[in-house]
């Protein structure tokens, strides 16, 4: 199948940018996911021919046929990474192989076409150094980057499409959470699954999110954040939030996360920090724990700190958990030390402030 590095992409300058004054504003206050940079990059894929048309041109609507497969039976992936401004003026990428690696894993459950890891990549670059102007300049600002696939053939049986499109968009990012609390609060789903085995929960397909809403939109009825979900046989193993893994921290210096059993997204950020927390001294375990323990641990005091994480929320405090059955708060309901301690190196090392001695970082400019 063809491949195109960097080299190969046609590059046209968006005719009328947006003018420097609006771009400024937005970038003082970005907020999470509302606002787009000037252009974009496509690249198509068809039965017989494979990828091609590799462009990064002006950001603009698609023109799709009613009938394009992904709008009836949602063949479709993404991705989220974040490009960052170093202090010296270049620009970094956080573990972009991994993101790349796992577009590939979601599009082989999605029935797609597998992208090759160095196109991913330098799609990723093109776009970034083509709106290098968008990096936003308040604390913790960076260039949330969102490539994603879909079906765009026009044909209403149900079997694997024969023609995709992959484009990457880009957002300057502030925080996620708009509430600018020091934790935040989940509501544990008894109603609803995210997914099952066999099923879709390992890859990051849009039906996962679209799953998601009515009990994210519950959590919120209720005057939480997030939802955390349990897992479909016994209802009793915690497994993740709606677009964050979680880790939990005990008295005795263990840290635990749930495992990775094809229903949980595989997170990078998850990854990272078992490492740092490793070297940190913590003994660090993928292993089951049930929303029973979870209660119980935290009203001991056993149970120290609760944090979630994820590319847009980073590493986020949980301070408090409700459920149908009852409420408890961890800690004192704000941010642990180990919490903080993590969240400090891995945005150190993602930002060039602390040395990066695993090859995480990829420098782009
Ligand atoms: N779990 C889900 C369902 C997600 O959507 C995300 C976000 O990408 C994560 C976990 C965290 O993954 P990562 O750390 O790779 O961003
Ligand atoms: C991310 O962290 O990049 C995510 O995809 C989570 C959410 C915004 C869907």
């Amino acid at each position: 199948m063809a491949d195109f590095p960097a080299a190969e992409f046609t590059r046209e300058q968006h005719p009328a940018p947006t003018a420097n004054a609006e771009r400024e504003a937005v970038l003082a206050n970005p907020g999470f996911g509302k606002v787009f940079s000037d252009h974009m990059v496509s690249i198509d894929w068809h039965e017989g021919i494979g990828w091609h048309n590799a462009q990064v041109g002006p950001r603009k609507p698609l023109v799709l046929d009613p009938a394009a497969a992904v709008l009836h039976y949602a063949q479709e992936i993404f991705e989220g990474l974040k490009a960052y401004r170093l202090a010296d003026g270049g620009i970094s990428l956080f573990r972009p192989d991994r993101n790349a690696h796992r577009f590939n894993s979601s599009a082989e459950r999605l029935a797609m076409p597998h992208l090759p890891e160095e196109t991913f990549i330098g799609a990723v670059r093109e776009l970034v150094l083509a709106d290098r102007d968008w990096f936003p300049n308040v604390e913790g600002g960076s260039l949330y980057l969102r490539p994603f696939m879909f079906a765009s053939e026009a044909f209403l049986g149900v079997r694997p499409a024969k023609e995709y499109k992959f484009l990457v968009i880009a957002s300057p990012a502030g925080n996620y959470f708009k509430s600018g609390a020091p934790a935040v609060s989940i509501w544990v789903s008894q109603d609803y699954n995210r997914a099952g085995p066999g099923g879709t929960g390992a890859a990051k397909c849009g039906g996962n999110y679209a799953a998601s809403l009515v009990p994210q939109a519950e959590a919120i009825a209720h005057g939480h954040d997030q939802v955390v979900f349990l897992d479909t046989a016994e209802r009793k193993w915690i497994e993740e939030l709606g677009g964050m893994n979680l880790f939990f921290v005990f008295d005795d210096g263990t840290m635990i996360t749930p495992p990775l059993g094809g229903t949980i997204l595989p997170g990078i950020t998850r990854d990272s920090l078992m490492t740092l927390a490793r070297e940190e001294g913590l003994s660090v375990h993928e292993q089951l724990y049930s929303i029973d323990q979870w209660r119980d641990d935290a009203r001991s005091g056993k149970l120290v700190e609760t944090f979630a994480c994820g590319t847009a929320a980073v590493v986020t405090p949980v301070g408090h958990v409700a459920g149908h059955d009852g409420e408890f708060t961890i800690g004192s309901g704000g941010p642990g030390q180990l919490t903080t301690k993590l969240r400090e190196k891995l945005v150190g090392i993602q930002r060039g402030t602390v040395p990066d001695t695993h090859g995480w970082v990829t420098r782009i400019a």
